[in-house]
């Protein structure tokens, strides 16, 4: 079963061609990093705009690539939200009518469920059941995954996400927007020990998370720096970055404990941190858990993911309707 899946919920166009759920033939990915940069995030008027542009190159790049034509395709994934509303509405709209030309199948897919899929795309896929932690620009969540299309949601954040709270220091530093992998790569060079910022575990037994704190705590240590900001850049990243994962190595080990899983799973674009990647790996085998991450690169937007969730509501006969709309908070999950 071929499914061609297509994402654009924020600043990514991206079209992918995946057999069977989890074979991917071809993913493209073309970022707008360049274009929302200046502007310290992301514009959602300019991201339509670029997605419009992009969405039919990006769409042949990845049929070329996987070696196939629209013949060979047996159903349409696309992302339906939660995302920027003119953003979806690109990929959204597009795949419908590609969909009704070609006379196949199309299925809207949650984007979260995408992440988590994001896992059995790599050569580690985890057995069912696993706790998953989704760290993401826009959210931070805990899940336990029962199956293919069974989550259940066990704790999510109540004000920033991981990711965000790393883009927002990272613009405190200086360093732009998409904040994610400047921190991770400046904090390799500082020590995570030699600022000690607030961990908020909130109930250490629930799995509910807050960044907002630790951002605040961070921006009033950089005020105080004044001049010797420069010096302190590396241990401020660092110790930022410490802060971030022991909470999200916690909560996610505790949670796998706590809701008898053997085996536990880090998605998102904030699973490219090296640091936490690194952490959750050694502290979970500790623990006598088995750790699954997927490669550094599903782990950002793409549309692999999304078409390896397709496949599973496609099997289920859960298919998409010409009136759906999309949704920018989440809906499914
Ligand atoms: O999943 P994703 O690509 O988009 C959303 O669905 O939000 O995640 C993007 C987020 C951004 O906040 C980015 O700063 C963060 O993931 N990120 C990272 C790293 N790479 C990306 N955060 C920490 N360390 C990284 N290496
Ligand atoms: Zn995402």
């Amino acid at each position: 079963m071929i499914i061609l899946g297509i994402e654009t919920s924020c600043d990514e166009t991206a079209a992918a061609v995946v057999a069977d759920g989890k074979r991917i033939l071809s993913s493209v990915v073309s970022s707008q990093i360049g274009v929302h940069h200046p502007y310290g995030g992301v514009v959602p008027e300019l991201a339509s705009r670029k997605h419009l542009e992009a969405i039919v190159p990006v769409t042949m790049e990845a049929l070329d690539g996987a070696g196939i034509g629209f013949g060979q395709v047996d159903a349409i994934a696309v992302t339906q939200g939660p995302g920027l509303v003119g953003a979806l509405l690109v990929g959204f709209s597009f795949a419908k009518g590609l969909a009704r030309a070609m006379n196949v199948p199309w299925l809207g897919v949650n984007h979260l469920e995408g992440h988590l899929h994001s896992v059995f795309l790599g050569d580690d896929p985890p057995p069912f059941p696993f706790a998953a932690l989704l760290a993401s620009g826009g959210h931070t969540s805990i899940y336990r995954v029962a199956g293919p299309t069974k989550f259940d949601l066990l704790g999510q954040t109540r004000d920033d996400a991981a990711g965000e709270a790393f883009d927002k220091v990272s613009k405190m530093l200086g360093l732009g927007y998409p904040g994610g992998a400047a921190i991770g790569r400046l904090a390799g060079r500082g020590s995570p020990e030699s600022i000690k910022f607030p961990r908020a575990y909130l109930d250490k037994d629930r799995f509910d998370f807050s960044f907002s704190g630790l951002k605040t705590a961070v921006n009033q240590y950089i005020q105080r720096q004044g001049d010797g900001l420069e010096s302190r850049m590396a241990d401020i990243a660092a110790g930022f970055q410490e802060a971030v994962v022991d909470v999200l190595v916690y909560k996610l080990i505790h949670a796998a404990e706590t809701t008898g899983c053997r085996n536990i799973a880090l998605v998102g674009g904030v699973a490219a941190n090296g640091r936490l990647r690194e952490r959750l790996t050694r502290e979970g085998k500790l623990k006598g858990l088995s750790v699954h991450i997927p490669p550094s690169d599903l782990c950002g937007d793409n549309a692999a993911m999304i078409a390896a969730v397709g496949y599973h509501y496609l099997r289920e006969g859960d298919l998409s309707e010409m009136t759906d709309d999309v949704y920018s908070r989440c809906k499914r999950t």
